[in-house]
Parts: C-alpha cells; sequence; structure tokens
C-alpha cells in the first residue's frame, strides 16, 4: 500500500481513508459471497449515495422483508469498511449495501449479473463543491487550506475513492458486465417521483401510486434533514451537516471562473467520447 499523506492511502490504484479499511479486507471482497437478491448501491462520494440509500430503503420497508436497524448506515452498509460484517451473512434478504469501489475492487459474484446495482452519477463541479466542504467537517479527511488546494487534490485523485473522473469511465464501461441501473443526481432533483418509479420498475417493486408518493415524501431534502435515520447527524466523525445545500448549481458559489473552465476543459478531456450529458445549473 503507498501512503499518499498521513489522512490517505492508496491500493490497487484506490485511496482511501487511513484506518476505514485495509488491503486485506479489500482483497478479502473478492470471494464476498453475492445473493442473486442482494442490492448494491454504487457511487463516488457526494452524488447522493445517502439521498439514494432512502430511496431504496423506503421502497424495500414499503415492500416488505427488511429488519429494523438503527439508521440508514447500519440498514445499508458500505461494504469495503469493514464494521458490522460480521452479520452480513446472517440477513434476511433483501440485503442492501453501499459502496465507493471502483468495479475492480467489487465482489466477482455481482458480474453473475443476479444482484441489482444501481450507479448513481452527480456533476463533477457540484461534487467537487460538496467534497470540499465535506472534507472540512469530516475529521479523518485532510483539512483543505483553501478550495484552490483542495481542487488540486481532487484532478490528482488525491481524496478518498481516487479520481471522480476514473470512477464514471469505469463504471459506465462495464454497463453490460452487470446488472445495472444508471441514474445521475440531477435528474433526482428535477423529477424524483419518476426516479423511484424508474428504480421500482428496475427492482421489480410493484408498489402503489400511494406508496411511490411516501417514498417520494420520506426522500425530499426537507423530510431527510429532519429524519434521525437518514441524516447521517448520528454520524460521530463529522463536525458539520451532511446534508448540506442539496442542490444543483451550488457550485457557483465556490469556483472561480477559471476553475470552473478548467474542470469544463479537463472533462473534455477525459470523458468527452462518452456521450455523458451533465447538468450544471
Ligand atoms: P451538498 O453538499 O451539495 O449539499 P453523499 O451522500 O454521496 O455523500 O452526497 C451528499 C450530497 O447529497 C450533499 O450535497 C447532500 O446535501 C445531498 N443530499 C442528500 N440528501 C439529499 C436530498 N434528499 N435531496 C437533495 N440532495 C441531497
Amino acid at each position: 500500500m503507498e501512503r499518499i499523506n498521513e489522512y490517505l492511502g492508496r491500493y490497487k490504484g484506490y485511496s482511501f481513508a487511513l484506518g476505514w479499511t485495509t488491503p486485506e479486507y479489500l482483497d478479502a471482497l473478492h470471494s464476498f459471497q453475492i445473493r442473486d437478491s442482494d442490492i448494491f448501491l454504487v457511487t463516488y462520494p457526494k452524488s447522493g449515495t445517502i439521498w439514494t440509500q432512502q430511496l431504496l430503503i423506503s421502497i424495500c420497508e414499503l415492500s416488505g422483508g427488511l429488519n429494523e436497524y438503527p439508521n440508514n448506515r447500519e440498514q445499508m452498509p458500505w461494504l469495503e469498511f469493514p464494521g458490522g460484517r460480521e452479520d452480513y451473512a446472517l440477513r434476511p434478504s433483501p440485503r442492501l449495501f453501499s459502496t465507493h469501489l471502483p468495479p475492480a475492487l467489487t465482489p466477482a459474484g455481482l458480474k453473475e449479473k443476479t444482484a441489482k446495482m444501481i450507479y448513481v452519477m452527480r456533476n463533477p463541479k457540484d461534487n467537487i463543491a460538496s467534497y470540499y466542504h465535506f472534507h472540512k467537517v469530516m475529521d479523518v479527511m485532510k483539512n483543505p487550506y483553501s478550495f484552490e488546494e483542495f481542487l488540486e487534490e481532487y484532478l490528482a485523485g488525491n481524496v478518498p475513492a481516487s479520481s471522480w473522473f476514473d470512477h464514471i469511465r469505469e463504471w459506465h464501461s462495464v454497463c453490460d458486465q452487470y446488472n445495472i441501473l444508471y441514474l445521475t443526481y440531477e435528474d433526482m432533483i428535477l423529477d424524483l417521483r419518476g426516479a423511484v418509479v424508474k428504480v421500482c420498475g428496475f427492482l421489480s417493486k410493484n408498489l402503489s401510486d400511494a406508496d411511490i408518493d411516501k417514498v417520494v415524501e420520506k426522500s425530499t431534502f426537507d423530510a431527510m434533514k429532519e429524519d434521525s435515520k437518514a441524516n447521517y447527524a448520528f454520524y460521530e466523525r463529522l463536525r458539520g451537516d451532511f446534508m448540506r445545500k442539496g442542490r444543483i448549481g451550488d457550485w457557483k458559489n465556490t469556483f472561480t471562473v477559471a476553475q470552473s473552465e478548467r474542470v469544463d476543459r479537463i472533462l473534455e478531456e477525459k470523458l468527452g467520447d462518452m456521450n455523458l450529458q451533465f447538468i450544471f445549473e
């Protein structure tokens, strides 16, 4: 394992916060036993992970079969962080997992294409702004002195989960190898009900219109901010809010015009061939 700085390690090209996981644990995930009924949420950090957790948990609760857990983190744990793994084999189906891992480090069994996966992408400028603010309030991440400094680290992939550009390219390049639904944060903002209906269709969950409305109500920014299971205020390493602004275009409060144009250029260079659409405002 390479040590990038006092907070960050890199293993097989993947950067992670030191102390959160280990190379041995990441290697062991290759043979993690997948069930056909497993549901995996895959994101780059700050792309709407806890939002989609709330949506998936609410859908599964209404369609029956979930155990009660104190909060969404325990209901839908991050696969790459060891805490809680003791009971994974004992959980009833469907089991729900979250992960920020790249395809190469995810369990081989996911390629059987029976377990369902949902990938959520957010436009890079809002992603960067959100991650910058998050670094300032997470005690296990390097507190950036300035946005300028953070932007350099982000563009170099020296942040937990490595390069956003690589994450997007890698997960979109393997679409035919997994049973995967692609969503975007912006589509969820613009039409939350439409996203819930899409996810229900993908998971073959036949919810009534009234139940779909309930999922939408539980997943709005305001409802989640008040929901102690979903808002991550319980998160002991955090000195601020997970639920910060929840908008498209907030990056404009952080970026200079030159920084924004630089990200545009890098986006075109790195992902221009992929035909992805981004909504920035
Ligand atoms: P901001 O920092 O821009 O506010 P993740 O869960 O992947 O870490 O992403 C966190 C981002 O998702 C934060 O963005 C947070 O506010 C936003 N978010 C969480 N729940 C949301 C919701 N219900 N609606 C809109 N945005 C939400």
